[in-house]
């Protein structure tokens, strides 16, 4: 392992942008479809492997959301979702992840007959166990998906009431273009209404920098998903900067889904220095090879980052973090400790 490589994993980091559904490794899968009698269309974990074109890059979004709902057909029982948050929280942990919060999609669990309850109570056990084992602590945020239309996130909405101690927030995911934020202004509000603390939304993945001003203006939202294409609107950049609206940046996620050319073309290093505070995550590590240690590797080598910009990227999760000011001082007291003494 190289210094940079271990002094990345050794860091206390938190991850933000994290879709549960999106750790789902072929491996889990293929053992999923097995014990669960769902008919998979491919007959082996390197098929399924090969279908994550591991090493190769899907055309955009679309594509990769086609291959990622259709994966998760082999979720169905409390079980399955417990085990595959457990997996995620213990390979993060394993990467020194302090914290991470995690998106979770009820419809495309919904809209196959599986219950919310089922859903959240997998979930939730795992969190539990996690912190219990690791210590790592974790959050819940449910994205309504926004292809499907408004009525929809509306009984979405509806049936998490029940279960709204165990979620922060609501979030915003799905095929951007065409799909504007201000279709769900009326379901954003309802939730904040209900209660729900915080609000995010992608924004600027593929959709145009108005999509930006929609999250922020209509929704207000807190912090922005991925928010690349915010850089194509100088005045937005600004609003953005002094607002000290944070963006949850997904390098590896970018290159696959050709939201960059090439990584070395990746504007991380231009969100900081235009002050935006951009934060490290990896969105679906299992389809986009890497988790969040490969993420801020593979960044810094393609873009000659040293340790203080990785700690810059560090520090800036955790203010994004949604955690309480108890947590967030003893999050900051320990990557600070790490800091001392990695320059000592
Ligand atoms: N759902 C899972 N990953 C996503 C992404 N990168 N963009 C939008 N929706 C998603
Ligand atoms: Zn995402």
């Amino acid at each position: 392992m190289s210094s940079l490589q271990e002094f990345i994993k050794a860091m206390p980091k938190v991850e933000l942008h994290l879709h549960i559904e999106g750790s789902l490794e072929p491996q889990m899968m293929f053992d999923l479809a097995q014990r669960n009698g769902v008919e998979l269309s491919y007959g082996s974990v390197e098929e399924i492997e090969a279908a994550f074109r591991r090493g190769a890059r899907f055309e955009n979004l679309q594509d990769f959301l086609d291959l990622y709902y259709a994966g998760m057909s082999v979720l169905k029982t409390e079980a399955d979702f417990h085990d595959l948050t457990l997996a995620y929280l213990e390979r993060a942990a394993e990467q020194n992840v302090a914290h991470a919060e995690i998106f979770f999609d009820p419809q495309a669990h919904t809209d196959r007959d599986v219950p919310f309850e089922t859903v959240i109570k997998g979930i939730t056990r795992a969190m539990d166990a996690a912190e219990e084992r690791w210590g790592i602590t974790s959050q819940l945020i449910m994205c309504f998906l926004r292809h499907l239309d408004e009525e929809a996130a509306f009984a979405t909405l509806r049936e998490s009431l029940p279960y709204k101690d165990r979620i922060l927030g609501i979030g915003l995911d799905s095929g951007e273009q065409g799909n504007p934020p201000s279709k769900f202004q009326r379901v954003f509000a309802e939730a904040r209404k209900q209660g729900f603390r915080v609000a995010v939304a992608h924004a600027g993945e593929e959709g145009p920098p108005e999509y930006v001003r929609e999250a922020l203006d209509l929704l207000q939202v807190d912090r922005l998903d991925h928010g690349n294409r915010a850089l194509e609107d100088d005045a937005l950049v600004e609003r953005l900067a002094a607002s000290g609206m944070a963006l949850t940046v997904c390098p590896l996620s970018n290159y696959k889904l050709c939201v960059v050319d090439d990584l070395r073309q990746h504007p991380l290093k231009i969100m900081l220095d235009q002050g935006l505070k951009a934060t490290m995550n990896s969105d679906d590590p299992s389809y986009f090879d890497g988790y969040v240690s490969e993420n801020y590797l593979a960044v810094s080598e393609a873009l000659d980052l040293g340790r203080e910009d990785i700690l810059t990227l560090a520090r800036n999760g955790i203010e994004a973090s949604f955690v309480s000011p108890e947590r967030k001082k003893s999050l900051q007291r320990q990557l600070e400790d790490y800091a001392a003494a990695a320059v000592a």
